[in-house]
């Protein structure tokens, strides 16, 4: 029998590029559908049967009937949030018990991780990296520090050791002076979303995933944040906790190397960013303000505004090398009709010196621009490529030149049905 692959499905910039979107352009071709790493600082948006849902630590393929979902080693969980999720998905009448599977391995977020991530930032002032607040970055510290706690201890002497987490994080609020917080009513929350989370199947993932692997069968792997946010490719130290790039999935999952297939990048036509840290190609005039309000660019889980700014190629040829993106995916090109001139920062300037690669320190760097003509059709009602304009078939030539990948699916609006593929198996 062949063995079965491990696809990837990544956002390679900073996040928020729309996978909720074409996840389940995805999903019919997958057996099962896995998350290797973050948690609830993700918020993907999908709209399934006319129902708005954002899924924070579940994988998308929840809504497709025969589909595993499995929660990685490689992801932390925070009990309350997920049985909010949850919850609403059950409501919703989605059965995921039989359904969803979470790694025994994968780490618990203690209502003190987040109490010791707002600490953090507080006491980091002018340098905070502006987090989600859903305590990622404490206990994915705690996991490396040997000290956390993950879904299978739940099932063994539990009380004990929450306790013993707690009061270690309590010692450091106490020493770092940050003691003016109460997580009482949020505890009793968080308990009862650890018996309810003993309802479902807490297992080793990884000999699962990998004797469905030997079975023939294919998983998507569902990325979450981006390349740029990842804790050794990322803007350091303005970056997420986790491995978000092909190396996270094998490690967030257990498989190896060998059983990664396509890797699918996932971008804008355009960049965005939330939180703080290094953005060369932000923009402060009003084509920010254009792209952030035709484009929706506030963030899933904060609200917060996204800074916005044109298409970032060092970025994009950075995360491609990391990752291995084998096809392209360009989200929401429909957001520049209109422009007379697109631009593409296709280097970075500093002190008189270019660089087309990512440097150590991304900060003081301005982007060098290629400027192109933009187009003044309304892409989103286009069906195939046949109907883009040249100016726009031109812009897609230009950015495959760049980045020598092609570009295999378009998004020209959010519907599921202004989703454009192209060059089929390539
Ligand atoms: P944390 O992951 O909450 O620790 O936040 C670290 C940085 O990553 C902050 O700049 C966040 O805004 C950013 N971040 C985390 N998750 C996401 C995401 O899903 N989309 C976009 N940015 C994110």
């Amino acid at each position: 029998m062949t063995q079965g692959k491990v696809d990837a499905l990544l956002g390679i910039v900073f996040g928020d590029e729309g996978k909720g979107k074409v996840v389940d352009v995805f999903t019919p071709r997958y057996d099962v559908v896995a998350r290797f790493a973050g948690g609830p600082n993700a918020g993907h948006t999908i709209i399934f049967d006319g129902k708005k849902f954002v899924l924070r630590s579940i994988p998308s393929g929840i809504f497709d009937k025969g589909k595993l979902n499995i929660i990685g080693n490689g992801c932390v969980i925070a009990p309350d949030l997920f049985m909010a999720e949850a919850k609403e998905l059950e409501a919703a009448g989605y059965d995921l018990r039989s359904r969803l599977h979470i790694s025994s391995r994968a780490h618990l977020i203690l209502p003190t991780h987040r109490v010791l991530d707002r600490a953090y930032e507080a006491a980091k002032g002018k340098k905070a990296v502006g987090t989600t607040g859903k305590g990622i970055g404490p206990t994915y510290s705690d996991k490396a520090s040997r000290t956390g706690l993950r879904v299978g201890d739940i099932l063994r002497d539990f009380p004990k050791r929450y306790a013993a987490l707690k009061a270690r994080h309590e010692q450091i609020l106490r020493d770092l002076n940050y003691t003016d917080y109460d997580i009482s009513s949020e505890e009793q929350l968080w308990m009862q979303g650890v018996e309810y989370m003993r309802q479902f199947c807490i297992t080793d993932t990884v000999t699962e995933l990998n004797r469905l692997l030997a079975q023939g069968k294919n998983v998507l792997a569902e990325g979450a944040q981006g390349t740029m946010l990842d804790i050794d490719h990322g803007t350091y130290p303005f970056v997420s906790s986790s491995s978000t790039t092909t190396g996270g999935v094998c490690t967030g999952l257990g498989v190896s190397p060998r059983s990664i297939g396509e890797v699918y990048g996932i971008f804008k036509a355009y960049s965005t960013r939330v939180g703080a840290g290094p953005f060369p190609v932000e923009l402060f005039d009003e084509t920010s303000q254009r792209i952030r309000s035709i484009g929706h660019e506030y963030g899933a889980v904060t609200g917060r505004d996204r800074r916005c700014g044109w298409v970032d190629l060092v970025a994009l040829r950075y995360a491609i090398m990391i990752n291995g993106v084998t096809q392209l995916i360009m989200m929401k090109s429909d957001v520049l009709d209109g422009f007379d001139t697109i631009r593409a920062c296709v280097a970075y300037e500093r002190d008189g010196q270019q660089t087309p690669d990512m440097p150590f320190d991304t900060e003081g760097w301005q982007p060098v621009y290629r400027d192109l003509p933009g187009w003044q059709e309304d892409l989103s009602s286009m069906t195939s490529e046949e109907q883009f304009p040249k100016t726009f078939a031109d812009y897609i030539n230009f950015l495959e030149t760049e980045l020598q990948t092609p570009i295999t699916i378009l998004s020209v609006g959010p519907d599921r049905a202004q989703t454009i593929t192209r060059h089929p198996n390539s």
